[in-house]
């Protein structure tokens, strides 16, 4: 894809230089315009070296080439990071007085802005009434995160971390097949505790859910994330983070029962410490040995499988087995798993040190009672064949 990310003059125009550089390695052609007061926090030669052509701010520069209409043309999206509250005001009045403003203001491609600036310059009634003009318009305007600021306050007004803006932006692209959808993604590793400092756990680091999550916000889902040991920031996603298996339960007992999909990549400790020791256990307080009863915890899948059905009988429920299996053992393991949890589809993953866990691409068959997938790739290119799986 062709994208043209516009920087306009904040503190976080350095912030452009990651944003194009995971564009161009993702395999996207960059060109970038900066702004005159861009290019006193970012130089030329940064922008022109990462997206390997040459950077204009100039609108009356080799005006024979009609650059702004050709750029305009050129792009497939617009990415504006940061867009300064000025930038937001120009754009709502369709000021075209520079490079940037005019290829907005003759461009056919989506937009997309990233704004970042103080809390009281976000939260001011003239930017709020310029953000919601823009939305109007269908122009997408990324909420700011909450951070440090440029100064030593913090607040609302950060701009986003830059890899979040690019999937953000790109997910504008996307079919919004799941519009109107409500789907609930459960991720992470229950932890049990042997004692205040001490607890049984497991490698699942969350970025399965999490690219599940990212891709059905992408695809116009309501998403929920309930998160298991693992922090995770998202405007559009309601997170609720948990630690044991037992809060696990009751989050869920607690939540609305219209989802229309669940997914479960979550790693749940399937025993539990019987008593946990209300102090630290000191070394050789039980001799050489310490004896730990563990209990089995209940099957939080098979429970919410029984409750859902009731309240919606059209939702889709999906687990995962992780299995340190050969092929043909996985499936089958996956297929009792199946049947035995009243699933729709299991998502056989082989662990082991090297796979699955805490890594940024996977392999996995998606298991169904009629078929069966084998899907690698990074883990948004598996959360991607799962939806386009179960949303048919
Ligand atoms: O989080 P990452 O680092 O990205 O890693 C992803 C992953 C490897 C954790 C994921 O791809 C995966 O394989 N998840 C399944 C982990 C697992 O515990 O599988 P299981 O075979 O033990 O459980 C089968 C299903 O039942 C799972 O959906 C599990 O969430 C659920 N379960 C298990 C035990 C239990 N007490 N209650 C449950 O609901």
């Amino acid at each position: 894809m062709r994208v043209l990310v516009g920087v306009t003059g904040g503190v976080a125009a350095y912030k452009a230089a990651e944003i194009i550089r995971i564009l161009v390695e993702s395999g996207h052609e960059v060109r970038a315009v900066p702004t005159a007061n861009a290019l006193r926090f970012i130089g030329v030669a940064t922008l022109e070296s990462l997206t390997h052509n040459s950077v204009h701010s100039e609108l009356y520069s080799d005006v024979e080439d009609v650059r702004h209409v050709e750029m305009a043309k050129w792009a497939d999206l617009i990415l504006v990071a940061p867009a300064t509250a000025s930038f937001l005001a120009r754009t709502v009045s369709g000021l075209a007085d520079d490079l940037l403003g005019n290829v907005v203001l003759a461009t056919k491609a989506p937009l997309v802005l990233a704004p970042a600036m103080h809390t009281e310059m976000w939260q001011n009634k003239a930017t709020v009434s310029n953000v919601a003009k823009l939305r109007e318009r269908g122009i997408r305007v990324i909420e700011p995160a909450v951070g440090r600021l440029t100064g030593s306050d913090s607040g609302i007004g950060r701009l986003p971390d830059p890899s979040y803006i690019v999937q953000s932006a790109l997910s504008n692209l996307v079919p919004k097949d799941l519009a109107g959808k409500n789907v609930l993604i459960i991720a992470g590793g229950t932890r049990e505790n042997i004692d205040p400092v001490r607890f049984i756990g497991n490698r699942s680091s969350g970025k399965q859910g999490i690219a599940l999550a990212e891709e059905a916000v992408a695809r116009g889902a309501m998403v929920e994330l309930v998160a298991a040991n693992f922090s995770y920031y998202s405007p559009e996603i309601e997170t609720t983070e948990v630690v044991s298996t037992s809060e696990l339960i009751s989050t869920l007992e607690h939540r609305e029962s219209n989802f229309d999909f669940v997914i479960m990549p979550a790693a749940v400790a399937d025993y539990r410490v019987e008593h946990p020791s209300e102090n630290k256990i000191k070394k050789g307080a039980a001799g050489e040995e310490l004896v730990l009863t563990l209990v089995e915890n209940p099957d939080v899948i098979s429970l919410l499988s029984k409750r859902l059905r009731i309240a919606n009988p059209k939702v889709v429920i999906v687990g995962f087995a992780a299995e340190t299996a050969s092929e043909t053992a996985l499936i089958d393991l996956a297929k009792g798993k199946l049947i035995r949890k009243e699933l729709d589809m299991v998502v056989a993953n082989e662990v082991s040190a090297t796979l699955g866990f805490d890594r940024d691409s996977n392999e996995v068959v998606l298991v169904g009672p009629d078929f069966e997938h084998t899907v690698s790739g990074t883990k948004r290119a598996i959360a991607k064949a799962i939806f386009d799986t179960i949303n048919r």
